[in-house]
């Protein structure tokens, strides 16, 4: 269905994001006042309204047919509409890798996290979630030919974990200024699951703005895990994480980076292949997270990474060791 974006730019490897309206108010029918709406509910740029359902701008108040007009306008901007599979092959090209900066986990993913989707780290305390989530906010700051994206982080903290010295640390081993990776790191805590939701549906500027490459949520599960307790509440719990989910999965998409969650897991006494532990979340966030990795305990500071689910991958696990420097392949010691 070549014809249906024949006014949007060619999918070719330079044009394809970007978008032909630059903000919100340059699309047809978005006067000031609906411009003012739509940036009230977290709608401030042009790829975040080609991602966004005509529900969720008729719920703020926007009329049937301007959100209509506004969201297929916004999406022809951005080349987001049917394509053919050729040209799929192109925007597919878009996808880029990101290096893990531990050479056994990038050989266990053929070359790094892939942009466009989401990537699980799931495991016990202590296993290491935080810290490859720390090192992936340096690495995706090197140049493309080191295996970064040349790009900047963002990172939403829902359990106070997040350490600017452990940065310095990793970017020198990189060889990137420790103060100048810092600045290239977007940091927000989230106090509850709303908060966390919030900050996501408002960070579509942001990730414009700072030339963001990977957004990480750790640990995605923590505050909806203690906010809703009880069976009675699980529906609701599953509904919002489902939601939360669906936002990351489109900033991603839009922005094309990489996004990664953390998630803890829960005790499952009769499970031997799992070690007797399983993510929560359950199906939710099962079935969103196109790759997930398992993380368990080795001895000393050995942990074991693995590859449990992948869209094109086999399964297969490495271990991996968290040193000063960061995480490393353990035969690099
Ligand atoms: P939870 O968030 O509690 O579920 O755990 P997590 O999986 O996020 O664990 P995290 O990534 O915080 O890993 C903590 C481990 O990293 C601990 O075993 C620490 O000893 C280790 N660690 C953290 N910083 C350093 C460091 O500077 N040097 C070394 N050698 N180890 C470190
Ligand atoms: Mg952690």
């Amino acid at each position: 269905m070549a014809g249906s974006h024949k006014d949007a730019p060619e999918p070719t490897d330079s044009a394809y994001y970007k978008a032909k309206y630059q903000s919100i108010e340059d699309l047809p029918s978005v006067g000031p006042a609906t411009a003012a709406k739509l940036r009230e509910i977290g709608f401030k740029t042009v790829e975040s309204i080609a991602m966004a359902t005509t529900a969720e701008l008729i719920n703020a108040g926007i009329g049937e047919e301007t959100a209509g007009k506004v969201i297929e306008a916004a999406r022809k901007s951005i080349a987001i509409t049917f394509v053919r599979g050729d040209e799929l092959v192109e925007i597919r090209k878009q996808i880029k890798q990101l290096t893990t900066g531990c050479p056994s986990l990038d050989t266990l993913l053929k070359g790094g996290l892939e942009t466009q989707s989401l990537t699980e780290f799931y495991g016990e305390f202590g296993t290491g979630k935080s810290q490859i989530c720390h090192q992936l906010c340096v690495t995706v700051q090197l140049p493309q030919e080191q295996g970064g994206l040349a790009g900047g982080a963002l990172y939403v903290d829902t359990e106070n974990t997040f350490r600017p010295e452990r940065i310095q640390q990793i970017a020198k081993r990189f060889g990137l200024d420790p103060d100048e990776a810092l600045r290239k790191i977007i940091f927000a805590e989230a106090y509850t699951s709303d908060h966390q939701m919030v900050l996501l549906d408002n960070a579509d500027e942001v990730i414009k703005e700072n030339n963001i490459r990977l957004i990480i949520v750790d640990s995605l599960t923590s505050h909806f895990r203690s906010e809703y307790l009880g069976r009675e509440m699980l529906a609701n719990r599953q509904q919002l994480l489902n939601k939360h989910m669906h936002k990351l999965m489109r900033l991603s998409r839009a922005f094309n980076t990489v996004a990664v969650i953390t998630n803890q897991v829960m005790a499952q006494p009769d499970a031997f292949f799992t070690k007797g532990v399983q993510p929560v979340g359950g199906h939710i966030v099962g079935h969103m997270s196109h790759t997930r990795f398992f993380l368990r305990k080795g001895r000393d500071n050995i942990r074991i990474a693995k590859l449990t689910v992948s869209p094109s991958l086999p399964e297969g696990e490495v271990p991996i060791r968290i040193t000063e420097q960061g995480i490393e392949s353990d035969e690099e010691i």
